[in-house]
């Protein structure tokens, strides 16, 4: 099967370029300016941009176990929608993802199931090193600094010590510091008051546990991946990478800060907490400046229902998996950032991070995980548009200018302007370690 996309605008590596992409298979067979060849299909792309597809390396798809939030089918519908090709799902779903054994059973699930590539990581426990150790087909290690939605957690020293000490796989982290957010909890004991969120789970709990596990990464030469970033003094703690450290923001901490708490209560409750409107600039900056690579969603869904209860028994998290690329090319057209730079966090940064073989670039011999995208394209995000099972969006009610409107996994189309074709199932994401990650590839 050969696919010809011509008259797009194509984010490539080098810039962007009107080019035509041939894909054969799976793959990305040519890129030329004016290609002579028959073809099975052809897509006239004529004022649209074609970008590799996001790969999205935080999200929580709730399965097993937790389903009535999320599964793996209606979460990589939403992927698909959202232009999202790839994601790396986190191991707190019931039970944890801990073992091998469980590792391949979620790899099992997502082949069945998801409509785009998929990884899982495995999570850390005080007594799994050996599995740690021996864990294969994963993108690596993530370990609980601090406790959040589930039960995995990690915070005695000598045992963060064995992990960073024992195992090869890259590690990321939840850096929030337990101790402080416990005194905080206790402090606040007895508030309603979802404001306090940011006061429990406040700026020292971050930086404390983002400077403990850059430590224990420095002291032990292992390659350390810092999650959402929320505070601008992470980001100042990430300057000196010693090409060990890399990091990532999410749209919500980009773009929501504590003053949203009013609006949207606990719809905008997650872990870490919001912070201050300095801290969402200072993130901008530490992107712009490369301290910070990768953009990631942190997808979090919990029903509205759970979601309305009263703080602090409402759930901290929110879904955003369909709407992270429009959101980011919402700001190409604010002016905030480039397209490419969106590319780069997006889709380059994430593959360059977790050593994904073949995928973040449209390039010659790369997967054909793509995505069309309308930069002109107005729409407001609505709840009952929404194809994640949990049916809302923080952003409902907002309207974007730059969305996706169709998408290719590993060649196949999956979505056409609100159709999804689920008759193929994404492919499971090859990690290869041994390359040595972001900066080892950057050079
Ligand atoms: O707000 C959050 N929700 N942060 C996390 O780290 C976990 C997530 C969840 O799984 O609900």
């Amino acid at each position: 099967m050969r696919l010809l996309i011509k008259n797009a605008h194509v984010v490539l590596p080098d810039g962007i370029e009107r080019v035509a992409v041939i894909v054969e298979g799976s793959k990305i067979a040519e890129i030329d300016p004016a290609p002579q060849l028959r073809v099975d299909e052809t897509v006239d792309a004529a004022g649209l941009h074609l970008l590799p597809g996001v790969i999205d390396d935080q999200v929580h798809f709730r399965e097993p176990g937790l389903t009535h939030k999320e599964d793996l089918a209606t979460a990589s519908r939403a992927c698909a929608k959202g232009g999202v090709t790839t994601f790396l799902e986190m191991p707190n779903t019931v039970p944890a993802t801990t073992t091998q054994e469980r590792l391949d059973e979620k790899l099992r699930l997502a082949a069945e199931k998801s409509l785009v590539n998929y990884g899982f990581y495995i999570g850390a426990t005080p007594n799994n090193i050996a599995d740690l150790r021996h864990a294969q087909r994963t993108p690596g290690i993530k370990i609980f600094i601090g406790s959040s939605t589930g039960d995995l957690l990690v915070d005695e020293q000598a045992t963060l010590e064995r992990i960073f000490a024992e195992t090869t796989l890259p590690i990321t982290a939840h850096c929030e510091d337990e101790t402080t957010v416990r005194t905080n909890a206790a402090r606040l004991a007895g508030t309603q008051d979802v404001a306090d969120h940011s006061r429990i789970r406040d700026h020292q709990a971050a930086i404390i546990a983002a400077q403990r596990a850059i430590d224990l990464a420095f002291r032990h030469r292992h390659r350390f991946h810092v999650l959402h970033v929320s505070t601008a003094a992470e980001t100042e703690l990430l300057a000196d990478h010693r090409n060990l450290l890399t990091g990532e923001a999410c749209p919500h901490h980009l773009l929501f800060n504590t003053g949203d708490y009013a609006r949207l209560g606990t719809l905008v409750q997650m872990n870490p907490s919001l912070k201050t409107r300095d801290d969402s600039e200072a993130l901008w900056r530490a992107l712009a400046d490369g301290r910070l690579q990768v953009i990631a969603t942190d997808h979090a869904p919990h029903t509205l229902e759970e979601k309305q209860r009263p703080y602090p028994a409402s759930p901290s998290g929110l879904p955003a998996v369909e709407n992270s690329l429009a959101l980011m090319l919402n700001e190409v057209n604010q002016g905030r950032c480039s397209l490419q730079q969106v590319v780069h966090w997006l889709c380059d940064a994430p593959a360059r991070v977790w050593d994904i073989f073949g995928k973040g670039r449209i390039e010659v011999g790369y997967d054909a995980d793509l995505v069309l995208v309308d930069l002109n394209r107005s729409q407001e995000v609505r709840n009952e548009q929404q194809v994640t099972k949990c049916g809302w969006s923080p952003w409902h009610g907002v309207k974007l200018t730059g969305w996706p409107v169709r998408t290719w996994v590993m060649g196949h189309e999956v979505f056409n302007d609100g159709r999804f074709n689920t008759d193929r199932r994404g492919q499971e994401a090859q990690f290869d370690h041994a390359r040595g990650g972001y900066w080892a590839t950057n050079e």
